[in-house]
């Protein structure tokens, strides 16, 4: 039985406003359907409230920012004090630049930073840097990674159309086809045949860009060293993007986690407290191409955002980073993410459900499949109705998830895990007998 109230006239109404002012009735986020669509009313700690007055424990967390839970004191009262003293100047601010120095201390490859104010700004300038620093067009990304909406992150991240490596598949219309002449697509985990297409192609490669951890699928032992090993070999910048696992997966990122350095790297969500902030960061001789006095003309890349760096975004960010700094505060992130994977897998064990979770403590999903998830080809086989069902059973039972996700927060109770192991033997126990 769902424990959600039916959706209120006032929430009614403003789906139907959705539907009329909103392509697709969204703002291009996750997006539920017309019939248990709800809409957002508020974010407290680890919930979120709807205009039907219903309560989810929040997993989708703004897809990934708001890792201290929604309206975390620390960070409303440091905005307030913020707002007070404008809102944006175009000018470089003191919080910025204390933001940047804070990066630079906690990001192993970071030397220095340039702001933007997303993460498809930050990968799509990652890119860029890498080709005036090579001098190179082409780029390299791996299947069923994701970097954005930009015309070279939608390429081969997911179509149902597969292709030959390293022939990529546009994700969106209106992708002009030169791109596609520029960008290659490798097998994530697949040292060998990634190793094979870069030597193939180092003479016109700029940078390899990959998510350390693909969505939810972790690197294999021995990949990741294995491509950092080959791109310093052609000196071809490696660029992780760590939108996601930034600040997330530990206070240094998946770089700390698995003891890789790239040469740049892409963050986003958590380092901006959930305000529009991102950043390119990396090796300062790669950095320096955004710095007109350090190169030659054609080398340099003007790269302008009216909003970037914005002072409450960096003072929301540096306010969620002072938390994350506290003694602590990964294991018992770690820790929330364990006991709810735990639970997970064993229950959907116990009712004989084929499925794994897969993914770090701190952002996982399942797959509902028996083959083995070690890349973007190995989830196709996968029940997507089931995995539909998994999400719009959980939502009836108050849990809100991103599609593919479950992202943690340091606001999640052990009250919240309870309920929300409980929600998932309702949910197994329903799918079972569907
Ligand atoms: C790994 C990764 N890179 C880049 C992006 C794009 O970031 P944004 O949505 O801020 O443009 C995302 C967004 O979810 C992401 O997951």
């Amino acid at each position: 039985m769902s424990r959600r109230n039916p959706q209120s006239a006032e929430e009614k109404a403003l789906l139907q406003r959705a539907q009329r002012y909103l392509p697709g009735a969204q703002n291009g986020n996750a997006s539920s359907s017309f019939e248990d669509g709800f809409i957002v009313k508020e974010g407290r700690g680890s919930k979120i409230y709807d205009f039907s007055g219903n309560e989810y424990i929040d997993y989708l967390l703004g897809s990934g920012p708001m890792i201290l839970g929604h309206a975390h004191p620390a960070v409303v009262k440091a905005v307030r004090q913020c707002l007070e003293r404008g809102s944006t100047y175009f000018l470089t601010s003191g919080v910025a630049i204390e933001l940047a120095e804070e990066i630079c201390r906690a990001v192993p490859c970071a030397e220095m930073v340039r702001f933007t104010t997303s993460g498809t700004d930050a990968t799509f300038q990652c890119l860029r840097a890498a080709r005036a620093y090579r001098r190179r067009d082409k780029v390299l990304k791996f299947e069923g990674g994701y970097h954005g909406s930009h015309d070279y992150a939608m390429m081969s991240s997911y179509s149902f159309q597969l292709a030959d490596f390293p022939k990529p598949v546009p994700n969106s219309a209106g992708i002009p086809k030169v791109i596609q002449e520029t960008v290659l697509i490798a097998p994530f985990n697949d040292l060998d045949a990634t190793t094979r297409i870069i030597r193939q192609h180092h003479d016109q490669l700029a940078g390899v860009i990959v998510e350390p951890l693909q969505r939810i699928i972790p690197p294999a032992a021995g990949f990741l060293e294995g491509l950092r090993d080959v791109t310093a070999r052609y000196d071809i910048p490696l660029i992780f993007d760590e939108v996601v696992t930034g600040f997330r997966l530990a206070y240094g990122g998946a770089q700390e986690q698995y003891g890789v350095e790239p040469d740049m790297v892409a963050i986003g969500k958590v380092v901006g407290g959930g305000y529009p902030l991102a950043a390119v960061c990396g090796r300062a001789d790669i950095m320096r191409h955004y710095d007109s006095s350090q190169v030659a003309e054609d080398a340099y890349i003007p790269q302008v955002g009216t909003l970037s760096g914005n002072p409450i975004a960096a003072t929301a960010g540096l306010a969620t980073l002072a938390e994350l700094r506290k003694p602590g505060t990964y294991q018992r992130l770690h820790g929330i993410g364990r006991r709810l994977r735990t639970a997970l897998q064993e229950t959907l064990d116990q009712a004989e459900i084929p499925a794994q979770v897969v993914g770090d403590d701190t952002v996982f999903d399942v797959c509902f499949t028996d083959e083995k998830v070690t890349d973007y080809r190995s989830t196709l086989g996968a029940n997507r109705d089931r995995m539909r069902q998994f999400n719009r059973l959980l939502l009836e039972q108050g849990i809100l998830k991103a599609g593919q996700k479950f992202y943690m927060s340091l606001a999640h109770t052990d009250e919240d895990v309870q309920r929300t192991i409980e929600a998932f033997q309702s949910v197994a126990e329903k799918l079972q007998a569907a």
